[in-house]
């Protein structure tokens, strides 16, 4: 018995595909998004279709009303996000530029999300403060996405944010496998590893992470679910 030769980049977008075909229902208004998103110039980084089904059916089982997203892009996962949400639902998005933010809300207009999504424009350092002192929160899902050298500061925030049962997931914890290098000079990388290590090292949450090879590539998910009142 010879085994299967390994595995290549195009054999997961393929993978991928096939998923997406087989699970995901044709969806030309996301199609009409990503499109959008690409002819104003926006980086193709949102993540995969059946990863966004991913967040979007973690949403559900958990039967979240609240959401809180740190890095919009045009609003693509902030759509499959938004969509496991009940009527009287509400999700916060933060996004630090200008013009990720104006294709984003013309994404949410076309995919009939408008009334449950507001889009906070800055940094979410500056963002994160205003929420807490507006007494947002606590959330039932945060979902960690925008720079990585600022997420083990995102997730101090997203606990402050947070009650016993809050799940946080952060997307982007693997990058190829560089997270294995304690020497990277890549702060995308640091960012990643000293969240990781926080993710350890904090009594308040249980958490796992997981790798995952497709159509973006090899990164990962750290998901974690706040198992203390975060307030205590
Ligand atoms: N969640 C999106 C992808 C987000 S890409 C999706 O999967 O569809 C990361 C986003 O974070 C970019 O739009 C970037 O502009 C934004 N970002 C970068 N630095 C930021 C900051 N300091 N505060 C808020 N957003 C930031
Ligand atoms: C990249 C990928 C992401 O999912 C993200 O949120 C930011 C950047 C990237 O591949 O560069
Ligand atoms: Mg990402």
């Amino acid at each position: 018995m010879t085994s299967p030769a390994p595995t290549s980049p195009e054999q997961w977008t393929a993978v991928d595909r096939y998923f997406c075909d087989l699970l995901l229902a044709p969806d030309p208004t996301l199609d009409a998004v990503l499109i959008a998103s690409s002819e104003s110039g926006l980086p193709a980084i949102n993540v995969a279709p059946n990863q966004g089904k991913l967040l979007h059916l973690l949403a559900r089982i958990h039967r979240a009303r609240t959401i809180l997203e740190l890095g919009t892009l045009g609003g693509y996962s902030t759509i499959w996000l938004a969509r496991a949400l009940p009527a009287d639902g509400h999700l916060i998005t933060l996004e630090a530029d200008p013009k990720h933010a104006e294709v984003a809300r013309a994404n949410f207009a076309r995919a009939g999300v408008k009334s449950l999504v507001e889009l906070r424009l800055g940094k979410a350092l500056e963002t994160l403060p205003q929420l807490v002192a507006e007494g947002c929160g606590p959330f039932d899902l945060i979902f960690i996405d925008a720079d990585k050298p600022n997420y083990p500061e995102y997730f101090q925030w997203a606990l402050k944010l947070s009650r016993m049962g809050t799940v946080i997931i952060a997307d982007n914890v693997v990058r190829k496998g560089a997270v294995l290098d304690p020497a990277s000079t890549d702060a995308n990388v640091q960012g990643a590893r000293r969240f990781n290590e926080m993710l350890a090292a904090e009594p308040r949450v249980s958490a796992t992470a997981i790798q995952t090879v497709g159509s973006k590539g090899h990164d990962g998910f750290a998901i974690a679910i706040v198992v203390v009142d975060p307030k205590r």
